[in-house]
This record gives structure tokens, sequence and C-alpha cells, in this order.
């Protein structure tokens, strides 16, 4: 049984009218909008140059729009952002450890304050053991691993990740999708994630947003039960069979004459 919530509260943060254009003339985006539900793991699906980068560097306040407005439900979300990139971007000279207490350094904690904090990170990520090794010794997932702990040490309210396993080979990829989900499940945190690809979208996701190859229009916009399990059985199932083509036929109509 569905239970619908009558009025559903307010959204974490809400994108209106938003244009980004850029001194060369192109507008990533033109008139974008988007509710963003508490809890929720939202995928922004689309062609490579659609505006989905664009859009988690404006909601993450590292750029400005040009037009439109961001309304954040409270301040505090807006401050308590963690941003996961597609590289790990790890300082090369600095161990696990340094790395990840990097954002609370910057907000002036220091090392000893933040060491459990920083500990409890890596934990999360199972990362416990390599807080002394170096970048250079990780593989490519515990990297991300790595990266993840980095943007969770100060808590995120809000989580934006920019096709963080584009690079990872599909075992490492699948079990990072499983810990990600488990943390997502401990620690309550919502999530924006951005991805080309369907199958990955419809795996984690509980919102899917297709988006026109130019200028973030909406192609389609797929709901996922948050009810079912992610898991092996779901996909196999027919249900996630069928999520994955209405995903890749959203992405096929939004690359349009481009393919
Ligand atoms: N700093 C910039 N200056 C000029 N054009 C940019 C800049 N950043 C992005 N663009 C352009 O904006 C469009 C959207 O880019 P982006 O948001 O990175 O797309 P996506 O992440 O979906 O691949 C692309 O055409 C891209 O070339
Ligand atoms: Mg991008």
């Amino acid at each position: 049984m569905t239970i619908r919530v009558a009025t559903p509260a307010a959204p974490l943060v809400a994108l209106r009218g938003i244009g980004k254009a850029f001194a060369n003339g192109v507008a990533a985006l033109d008139g974008f909008d988007l509710d963003l539900r508490e809890g929720e793991f939202l995928t922004l699906l689309g062609p490579s140059g659609c505006g989905k980068s664009t859009a988690l560097r404006l909601i993450a306040g590292l750029a400005e729009p040009s037009g439109g407005r961001i309304d954040w439900r409270d301040e505090n979300a807006a401050q308590a952002i963690g941003f996961v990139f597609q590289e790990p971007t790890l300082l090369p000279w600095s161990d696990v450890f340094a790395n990840v207490h990097l954002p609370l350094r910057l907000a002036g904690v220091a090392r000893e304050t933040a060491a459990p904090r920083v500990r409890e990170a890596l934990a999360k990520v199972g990362l416990a053991d390599f807080e002394s090794a170096l970048p250079r010794e990780l593989s490519g997932g515990m990297k991300m691993r790595a990266a993840i702990a980095r943007a969770l040490v100060t808590r995120p309210r809000l989580l934006l990740m920019d096709e963080p396993f584009a690079a990872l080979d599909e075992v490492t990829r699948f079990r990072l999708n499983d810990d990600l989900l488990a943390l997502k499940r401990e620690l309550g945190t919502t999530i924006v994630f951005v991805t080309h690809s369907v199958y990955e979208s419809v795996y984690l996701s509980t919102r899917i947003i297709a988006l026109a190859a130019r200028g973030g229009a909406v192609v389609d916009e797929i709901e996922i039960d948050a009810h079912v399990a992610r898991d092996e059985e779901f996909r196999a199932s027919a249900e996630f069979a069928r999520l994955c083509r209405r995903a890749s036929a959203a992405l096929r109509g939004a690359a349009g004459e481009r393919l």
C-alpha cells in the first residue's frame, strides 16, 4: 500500500527558472526548475554537456546563477553540503587522515579535536586501517572512498555527487553503489547524484530526472519506490528492466539528433 502525504513538506531547496550563461555565450541552463525533497536519492541523468555539473555547482554555491532563484528551506542546510567529484581530488602528499581532516581543518578544527570524526568517517567507508596511507598507495575504489569520507566528515545534510564512480570498474562500482546506499540509510543524507549510466541511476535512485541535451529541460521524471530493496534481486527483476528501458528511452530522446 502506498501512503500519500497530503501536504508534502517544503523542499530542502527549490530552484526556480535558473539560467546559467557563460561568457562564451553557452547557456548551460535556461529556465531550470527543481524541488529537492529531504531524504531523497535524486539522480540527474542526461547526455554529456546537458548542464548536470552546472546544476550541482549552483546548488553547492560554487557558482552563481545568471538568472532565477535558489531558495533554501533553511540556511543551515545550505551550509551543510558535501561534494564528491568524478576525480577523487586527494592531496597527493597528504595521507588519508589529513585528506579527510581537510574540510574540518579549513573550518579551524585542529587535528586532535577532529580525530574522532575523521576516524568515524573513515570507518564508515571501510578505510579504518588506511589512515596513514598516501593516495598513490590506494586503488581507484579506495581513493573514491576517501573522497566520500572527506565529504561526510562535516556531516552534511546534502551530498552532491558528480559522476563519482564513472572511472571505476564494474565490480568496484557495484560495491560502492551498495555501500553508498547503506551509508545513506544510516545517515539519512539527501543525495543528488549525477551519472550517465541508466543502470546505476535506476539501481540507486528514488527519483530520476532526465535532462534534455541543452538547457536543462526535463524530458522525463521517474519515481522509484524507496521501499524496494536495492539488491541483486532488484537488478534481476522485470521492474528493474522496465525502469531501465524507460530511462534509456528518455536519454535517447534527450540526446536527439546528436547521437
Ligand atoms: N566554465 C565554463 N565556461 C564555458 N562553458 C561552460 C563552462 N562550464 C560548462 N560549460 C558548458 O556548459 C554546458 C554544460 O556543461 P556541464 O554542466 O559541465 O554539463 P554536464 O555535466 O551535463 O556534462 C556545456 O556545453 C559546457 O561546455
Ligand atoms: Mg559533468
